[in-house]
């Protein structure tokens, strides 16, 4: 029974529940995700670099590295080397007019703008500078076309255009990353039958004069590119409207240039100083500026739905997806990306991977607790807290007066609780005082006691399972670990005499194990009136067997044996070796009978155990009827009051009469007084047994019962010595039964 765990004191059970609260409030954090692997570019064995630019897949430098059309020759004769894109393989074929390159034309003129030189032709291929895969772009370095003035006579001319290939190379001007650009005082920029703009100086007033940073007409113009053409040619001109003035008043040896180009959208930043001046073609030596090119995959567009995929179908990672772009002679193509929330490349097995987003708050802002998914990233408010995370910071759940309500709530919850625990605390330090106070301890060694649990004996303890009301309690009749038991509870008086005859019962039936003594088979001590559980009794008490309303006949043997066998138990009670118990309330009431009518005395309610060597205990009170007249008078019991009792029983049993009836007749005088008269008993006995033939039987039971009334203790059998009478009166009686059956 771990009844140490009721006096644990209450404070660590407080510390516990405060854990508790702690844990709630700081949820463990989130594992943190594993380093994003390395992101797979390119294929197995292929350089994903060319000198510092990436080169990822369906780009490749190498045989078996890249897809048709998206060869890049990395030349490794500059430091660090640099990558040109190679298209010849765009249709199986190294025709010239699939090539995308940079073609160049260059000549002088004179002053009226004829050549004066031939034009001398060339073409390289095209740098490539950079690639996005997500949207599939790359970003290549193309040309610019400029117009120089070098002296009173002479001209310089640069044409340069960007040649995306005669037949379809993968790559097609962007029209949204780029914008057509004219830099001069009078200067048309003209995309070949595309748009034009002009750019000029408003010399009526300076004051409305260029801009630095603005590209809107006053010394730059710029116009936006149409969707789908793969020309980028520029044309330059001068323009018409004024004569030559020149920004910077010309002359003195500088060179007036004016400049065309087709470039990446806020590449160029207007500067003055580059209005009639060579400034931005020194600060761009290389001849080239930066331009986006889409690029498709060749073989059409993406399939339809339920379309199976093509043969050597492009978009091969999980979680990719198939874009539609249409291409130059407005025929489809597609291009691949990962599905949203991936990244990588989808050109490429197991290429698109899972985007942590948490660890890119800046892209994926959150301001509650992120927690990464595949795909996707939640991002959810703080416990107390609400609103949507991802969007902005997270507003405190509830109110301040809410907050001041739930802490009130809380703490009377709390308190509640507290109060609660004391009490069970003290209800259980109760049951544990009791427990001790009614002998527990000791009991607990006594094996063939069970110790109930106050809950086991509940479903009992009610009114119509009520069975009868002893001297000092309750009698309830139930079952228990699948037999019959009576269980005693003891009334609910104020009584402390009452409180420790059970008490007493309990340590006195716990030494007990007789057949003839009723037994008990458990307790509750849990309450401060422990209960007591015995085996039930089916016929009753004796009492109610002699005088209770049914009168049943009752024949002579079964008194004889009843007789004999309560004897057998009260002398047992007495012989016991370490402790003698004095019964002390010894009557038919507290001789119960089994089905079988065997008898078993109970009720030890007001027993005594005495040390063997001292032959009296006091103050006992028992059944005044049944009392031992020297124990009355001297108030010293010994083991002969019981046995004085016990001949009041015997004369029950011969007579059938109440030891106190019709009022105030006593059946012990009146047995007595017919005793000493030398009159005749046998009218006391009842006519039921009271046959002739058994008077002699009669008589020696009225005998030993007479010995047992004397008022002289000393001259009193004891009880082994009743019992041995009783047992020798039976076996002489059955024999001479025998005798007479064997001889009729
Ligand atoms: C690549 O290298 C060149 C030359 O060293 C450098 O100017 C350029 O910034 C580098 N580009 C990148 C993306 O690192
Ligand atoms: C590398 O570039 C140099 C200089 O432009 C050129 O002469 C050479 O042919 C190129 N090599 C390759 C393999 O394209
Ligand atoms: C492109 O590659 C093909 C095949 O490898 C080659 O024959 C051709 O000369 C290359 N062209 C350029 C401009 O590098
Ligand atoms: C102008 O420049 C061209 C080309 O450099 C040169 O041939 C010509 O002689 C120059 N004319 C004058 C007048 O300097
Ligand atoms: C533009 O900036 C340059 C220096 O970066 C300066 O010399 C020039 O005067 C500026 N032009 C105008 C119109 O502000
Ligand atoms: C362009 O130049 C102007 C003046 O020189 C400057 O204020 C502005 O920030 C520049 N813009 C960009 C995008 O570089």
């Amino acid at each position: 029974m771990a009844l140490s765990s009721s006096r644990a004191p209450l404070l660590p059970l407080l510390c516990l529940l405060l854990t508790v609260v702690a844990a709630a409030k700081h949820p463990k954090q989130e594992k943190p995700t594993p380093a994003a692997l390395a992101p797979v570019v390119t294929l197995e064995g292929c350089p994903d670099k060319c000198g510092n630019v990436s080169i990822p897949y369906p780009f490749g430098t190498k045989d078996g590295c890249f897809r048709p059309g998206f060869f890049v020759v990395c030349n490794d004769t500059f430091d660090p080397p640099r990558p040109f894109i190679n298209s010849s393989l765009a249709l199986g074929t190294d025709d010239t007019r699939t090539q995308i390159v940079v073609e160049d034309l260059y000549y002088l003129t004179a002053e009226d703008g004829m050549p004066e030189t031939t034009p001398t032709r060339s073409a390289w291929p095209i740098e490539l500078a950079g690639v996005s895969l997500s949207d599939a772009k790359a970003r290549l370095l193309g040309a610019f076309s400029y117009e120089c003035r070098l002296n009173e006579t002479h001209h310089s001319v640069r044409r340069q255009r960007i040649n995306f290939g005669v037949y379809r190379s993968p790559f097609l001007l962007s029209d949204a990353d780029n914008v057509l650009m004219g830099i001069g005082s009078n200067v048309v920029a003209e995309q070949t039958t595309g748009p034009l703009c002009q750019s000029y100086l408003n010399l009526i007033s300076l004051s409305d004069g260029p801009v630095n940073g603005s590209c809107s007409g006053q010394g730059c113009c710029q116009a936006n590119l149409p969707p789908v053409r793969s020309d980028s040619t520029v044309t330059i001109q001068k323009g018409t409207m004024y004569e030559d003035g020149g920004y910077g008043g010309g002359g003195g040896g500088r060179v007036d240039c004016s400049y065309a180009m087709i470039v990446e959208k806020a590449w160029y930043n207007f500067s003055s100083v580059d209005l009639d001046s060579d400034a931005f073609l020194r600060r761009n030596a290389a001849g080239v500026v930066p331009v986006v090119a889409d690029f498709t995959i060749d073989g059409g567009g993406c399939p339809d739905a339920g379309e199976p995929t093509p043969k050597d179908f492009a978009c091969i990672s999980d979680n990719s997806k198939c874009v539609d772009r249409l291409v130059y002679d407005n025929s489809r193509g597609h291009y691949c990306s990962c599905s949203v929330g991936y990244q990588g490349n989808p050109y490429i097995h197991g290429g698109c991977q899972d985007i942590d987003e948490c660890a890119r708050p800046d892209l994926y802002p959150c301001h509650g607790k992120c927690k990464n998914t595949p795909g996707d990233y939640e991002c959810s408010c703080p416990a107390g807290k609400r609103g949507n995370a991802k969007q902005a910071p997270c507003t405190d759940l509830f109110s301040l007066p809410a907050k001041i309500s739930v802490g009130v709530v809380g703490g009377l919850f709390i308190a509640a609780l507290l109060v609660f625990i004391i009490l069970i605390r003290n209800e259980k330090r109760k049951m544990a005082e009791f427990f001790e106070k009614n002998g527990g301890p000791t009991l607990e060694k006594a094996k063939n006691i069970k110790i109930y649990k106050k809950e086991e004996l509940k479903p009992i303890l009610r009114r119509s399972n009520f069975i009868g009301r002893g001297a000092f309690g309750e009698v309830y009749k139930g079952d228990l670990d699948g037999q019959s038991v009576a269980v005693k509870k003891p009334v609910d008086d104020s009584d402390g005499v009452h409180n420790d005859q059970f008490a007493n019962e309990v340590i006195i039936q716990s030494r007990v194990n007789h057949k003839n003594i009723v037994r008990l088979i458990g307790c509750c001590l849990e309450v401060d009136k422990p209960m007591l559980v015995y085996e039930f009794l089916s016929k009753g008490s004796l009492d109610d067997v002699l005088h209770g309303s049914r009168r049943d006949p009752l024949n002579l043997k079964c008194r004889l044996d009843i007789a004999a066998e309560s004897a057998e138990g009260l002398a047992y009670l007495h012989s016991k070796t370490t402790n003698v118990i004095l019964h002390g309330d010894v009557k038919p009431a507290n001789i119960l009978l089994d089905e079988d009518w065997t008898p078993k005395i109970s009720d030890f309610g007001i027993s005594r155990l005495i040390v063997k060597d001292k032959q009296h205990t006091d103050f006992v009170i028992g059944d005044r009827s049944y009392m031992d007249p020297v124990y009355l008078r001297d108030g010293l019991l010994t083991d002969r009051s019981d046995v004085y009792s016990f001949g009041v029983v015997i004369l029950e049993l011969i007579s059938r009469k109440k030891a106190t009836y019709s009022g105030n007749n006593s059946l012990v005088r009146e047995f007595l007084d017919a005793h000493k008269g030398k009159m005749e008993a046998t009218k006391l006995f009842d006519e039921e047994i009271a046959k002739p033939e058994v008077s002699d039987l009669l008589n020696s039971l009225y005998e030993i019962a007479v010995r047992c009334l004397n008022l002289d203790v000393d001259e009193r059998p004891s009880m082994t010595e009743v019992a041995e009478s009783i047992l020798m009166l039976k076996r002489s009686w059955s024999n001479t039964l025998t005798k007479t059956s064997s001889a009729s």
